[in-house]
């Protein structure tokens, strides 16, 4: 029997089929919206809910050939944009009620942490880096049931802080792998950037601050348009090196004060090699080992939905279509359970 997973938090409509004895992944269709949001320097909710609408029920259609395997299906309901959530809760609705089938409401950021787990068993615990467009945490993840926030953002995202110098500097949507990608040519000492809360004992993170000196290089470079190549390359590396700094500042006292000897690092911002490397070298000094999901499953996609789904189910966490709500947004906090 299958499992129909469906995510359409923000601005990807994905559907996956997840064998649920197996865990085999039988089917995964995405339908991203970046270029259609490229020219806004990010995503627009009404917009992204609008074609929604229309790329879900074309991914359904896909899987009409295994409707009557399916057995339950999982869709995430919180957090994200309201407007898109409802997007696919209502598609999940629609065939769990005509299906007659339970429903499996899946919050996004535990999809993100069991992207590490699609086709694999369970293998928990772990401290898990989180780094996405819409959250920034580490948390302490001990069962499937106990997920504990020991770290946020105050303000910025790691992703939405390399959408935004992307934007700054005139490029494209998301900024992640361009500004990746230019930063592995630039020299990264040639603007001096701070690196974020360096003299706080705080363990949390901010961007916001790095972003404005981005945004004061560029003015003093003349704006995005006087900028030469080599200008964004070194003022890519240079952001990216002060982010990765503070990352790990911050980090290095949650490595060194937790037990658990297994991290990951997960969500769309982990897709990226320097971070990833940064990482890798910090858990060996730690003697941690690191995980990090296939890059194709960093970003948001619903084989991640369905892998969590699986363990739901397992667990009997399923209700009746009538009974599932949407939540955008719940401001997690230290010491939160997730
Ligand atoms: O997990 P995700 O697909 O969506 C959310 O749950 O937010 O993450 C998308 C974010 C975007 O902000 C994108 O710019 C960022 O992940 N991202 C990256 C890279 N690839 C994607 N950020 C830094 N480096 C990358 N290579
Ligand atoms: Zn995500």
């Amino acid at each position: 029997m299958l499992l129909l997973s469906i995510e359409s938090s923000c601005d990807d409509s994905a559907i996956a089929l997840t064998e649920i004895g197996s865990r085999k992944l039988i089917l995964h269709k995405k339908i991203s919206q970046e270029i259609e949001h490229a020219r806004y320097g990010g995503v627009v909710p009404e917009l992204a809910s609008r074609l929604h609408a229309v790329d879900l029920p074309r991914l359904l259609a896909g899987a009409q050939p295994y409707f009557d395997e399916i057995a339950a299906v999982a869709v995430t309901n919180e957090p994200g944009l309201a407007v898109t959530l409802n997007e696919g809760v209502m598609m999940a609705k629609a065939f769990a009620t005509f299906q007659k089938l339970p429903l499996i409401p899946v919050h996004h950021l535990k999809g993100h942490i069991y992207s590490l787990f699609i086709e694999k068993p369970t293998r928990l615990p772990m401290l898990v880096i989180l780094i996405s467009g819409g959250h920034t945490m580490v948390l302490r993840v001990l069962g499937f049931q106990e997920m504990e926030v020991l770290a946020t953002s105050m303000d910025d995202s790691v992703g939405e802080s390399y959408d935004k110098v992307a934007k700054m500097m005139g490029l494209g949507y998301p900024g992640g792998p361009i500004v990746e990608a230019l930063a592995r040519e630039g020299n990264p000492e040639r603007f001096e950037l701070p690196v974020p809360l360096r003299n706080s004992p705080l363990i949390a993170f901010s961007l916001s601050g790095l972003k404005n000196a981005v945004r004061l290089t560029v003015e003093k470079l003349g704006g995005p348009d006087e900028m030469s190549k080599q200008d964004r390359r070194d003022l890519a590396a240079a952001f990216q090196k002060a982010l990765i700094t503070h990352l790990i500042q911050k980090i290095r006292k949650i490595l060194a004060r937790e037990s658990i000897p297994d991290v990951a690092l997960v969500g769309g911002a982990s897709a990226n090699l320097a971070i990833r490397g940064a990482f890798d070298s910090l858990c060996r000094e730690y003697g941690k080992r690191l995980h990090t999901a296939p890059l194709e499953f960093c970003a948001d996609n619903a084989a991640m939905i369905g892998r969590y789904g699986l363990d739901a189910l397992a667990e009997g966490l399923t209700c009746s279509p009538e009974a599932i709500t949407v939540s955008a947004n719940r401001k997690l906090q230290p010491g939160m359970k997730l």
